[in-house]
Parts: structure tokens; sequence; C-alpha cells
């Protein structure tokens, strides 16, 4: 346990070490707070998963019943911390918010479930990071609120069933593949969360320039969205990012010029990558011949975690379509290449970029 959590500290710190990484550090976790959404009107985009979970809670709330477990997956800083937010408002209920990693024994989950009133959602952050004895004291209690306990050692130890109150449990994950079946069937209902549109992005950025009172004009906000790799906690922290070179090298309004200067400086290019997406195309085509390669071989030749390039890097690859994702490893597409300005094998001069 002890490695495991060092391991998760490594992996913390190098993923923080981004420009563009979704994961942050206090101050920008102080950034997502004041930035979220806090109802459905502000919560911009992902249609689909608004309307079901609307239909679900306004059907909850008519019956006078808890709302189903849910499970929420996609990459990080999409809004799935955000949605538990709006999700436990909505149904006007507490929100206690855990995760996977912090309740370390079966004992902790039974402390924080005991505590649950009917009704509350708890909100179990990278779920797919339970370990499995706690994952198994989950089961009955999502699935009939009860908690087995043994009571005592040895001989002489006893099973004692405790009822629970009727809770919800919110499970958020940028793995669904990590999750074993006996934990997705618990859940009543699975919505995964997509990138967001280059239109949305502008939404999300313009709300957030009026909440930090920044001046910005059209081409400020077509700019940071085009480059915030469809990720709506990408889009505040470099609007936070462009707003500060705007005060300091220009008169503090954002214009198209300041930002691509700006985003120019932070080395994150007009696709959104920033220097470690980059490395990981140019090792897949220079070091492996363009693949196809192992992601965890991939992650070695960089010294990075393979769950920071799993997590922060591919998704938005795979989005862009510059790599693919084959049975035998990732393989760099065409566009891949010509973005980084290289000759596709068999070709002697590089590809024009596709514009997107
Ligand atoms: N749909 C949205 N509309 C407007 N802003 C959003 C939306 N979704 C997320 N955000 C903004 O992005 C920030 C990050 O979102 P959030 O913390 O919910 O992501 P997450 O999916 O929980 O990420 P992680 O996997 O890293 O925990 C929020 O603070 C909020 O400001
Ligand atoms: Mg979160």
């Amino acid at each position: 346990m002890l490695c495991c959590q060092r391991v998760n500290l490594v992996q913390f710190m190098s993923v923080d070490e981004r420009t563009v990484s979704p994961q942050g550090k206090p101050e920008e976790a102080q950034l997502d707070a004041s930035l979220r959404p806090r109802t459905w009107s502000e919560f911009v985009g992902q249609t689909t998963v608004k309307d079901e979970l609307q239909i679900m809670i306004a059907a909850a709330k008519a019956r006078n019943e808890t709302l189903d477990h849910i499970l929420i997956y996609g990459p990080p800083g999409l809004g799935k911390t955000t949605l538990a937010h709006i999700i436990a408002a909505e149904m006007g209920v507490n929100l206690k918010i855990t995760s996977g990693p912090a309740i370390e024994r079966p004992g902790d989950l039974a402390a924080i479930l005991t505590n649950l009133h009917r009704g509350d959602v708890l909100f179990i952050d990278e779920i797919h990071r339970l370990s499995r004895p706690v994952e198994e004291t989950l089961y009955p209690a999502m699935e009939d609120f009860a908690l087995d306990i043994v009571i005592g050692k040895g001989p002489g130890a006893r099973n004692i069933r405790l009822s629970l109150p009727r809770f919800t449990i919110l499970g958020a994950t940028t793995r669904l593949a990590l999750i074993a079946a006996p934990l997705r069937d618990r859940f009543g209902a699975i919505f995964r969360l997509d990138f967001y549109s280059p239109q949305e992005l502008e939404q999300i950025i313009r709300r957030s320039t009026r909440l930090l009172n920044t001046a910005i004009d059209d081409g400020g906000v077509q700019e940071i969205a085009a480059r915030s790799r469809g990720t709506a906690r990408i889009a505040n922290r470099l609007l936070k990012r462009v707003r500060d070179y705007a005060q300091v090298r220009a008169d503090g309004v954002i214009t198209r010029q300041i930002a691509q200067e700006a985003l120019a400086l932070l080395d994150v290019d007009e696709l959104g990558l920033d220097d470690l997406d980059r490395k990981v195309l140019r090792t897949v085509i220079e070091k492996f011949g363009g693949g196809p390669v192992g992601l965890e071989t991939i992650a070695a030749s960089l010294s990075e975690e393979g769950d920071t390039i799993m997590d922060v890097v591919e998704p938005y690859l795979l989005q862009l379509g510059f790599l693919d994702r084959t049975p035998r490893g990732r393989v760099a597409t065409r566009r891949a290449y010509a973005h980084l300005g290289l000759p596709f094998p068999g070709e002697d001069t590089p590809q024009q970029p596709t514009l997107f």
C-alpha cells in the first residue's frame, strides 16, 4: 500500500508539471472551485448526459425515492466532479466526497457509510482505484444497503449485517476498463463525458471571463478555445495564463494576437498540444518507426508514468486522429507526421498539416 501511494504521488507530480495537464496544483483546484458551474443552466454541453440525468433526478424526486447509483467516466477536466455537485444540489441532499485511494480498508468505508443520511450522495472519485476488499464491502452496501461486518477473531468470530439508510453512490473514473464487472453492474446508469466542441469551449471561456472580470474579444476567445484540447479545465487554465500575459505585456485586453503570443510562450501549439504530446508522437515515429508500440514502452522511453500517458495524453491524440489503437500497440497516423512536419514512410516530403 505504501509503495502504491508513492507511485501515485510521483504520477501526480509528473502530470502536474504540464502546461495543459488536466490535473492541477492546489491553486488550480481553487480555480476549479471558483469557476465551477453550480446549476444545469451554467453547465455547458454534454446534452445527452444532462438530459438523462435531469430525467432521472425529476423521476426520483417525484417518487420521493433516492437516486440510483451513477457512474461517470471520461478524461480528466471534463466535468465529473462538477456534475456530482450539481446532482446533489438538484436532489437537495448532502454531497460527501471521497476517493478510491483514500478508502484504505473496509473499516474506512464502513465509517463513511454509517455516517450517511437517507438520500445522501457519496461521490467516490477515482473509483477504479478501490482496493479489492473495500470493493467487496461496497457490493452489498450498494445492492442491499447493508454492511456485512465480522466481529471478533478466530473461532469466536461472527458475522453481523448492519442495515444502512438508502443512499446514492456516484462513482467517477477516467478508466472505465479498470472497473470490474460486478461493480459496474451495480450502477443504475453509466455516463460518458465527451470532449467539448470549440463552440462549447467558447461559451465556457466567455462565462469564466465574466467571473474573472477580464476583457476579451472574439478572436481571443476563439484562439483559447481552439487550443484547449476539448477540455473545460484546460480552457480555464489557459484563460488565466493568457490573462496574466495580457496584463503584463499589453493593456489587459485579451485579443487573438495576445492569446497567440501567450500560448506560444507556454509552448502550446495551435491544436493545443504541448511538449509532452509532441514528445509522445515523436517517440512513436522516430524511435519505433511509427508503431505499433505498447503504451508502457512509450512511457518508459520518456521516463513518464504509463497512467499519465494513458489518461492525459492519449485520449486527445486519439480524438485528433494522430494515434490509432491497435491490438499490437499504438500507431502514429499520417496526420501526426504532417503535424510534426515529418515525411510519412515511403514519401519524400512532409504532408501539409490537416486543418480542423
Ligand atoms: N460543462 C461545463 N461547463 C462549464 N465549465 C465546466 C464544465 N465542465 C467542467 N467545467 C470546468 O472545468 C473544471 C474542471 O471540471 P471537473 O473538476 O468537474 O472535472 P473532472 O472531470 O472531475 O476532472 P478530474 O478527472 O481531473 O477529476 C471545473 O471547475 C469547471 O470550471
Ligand atoms: Mg474530478
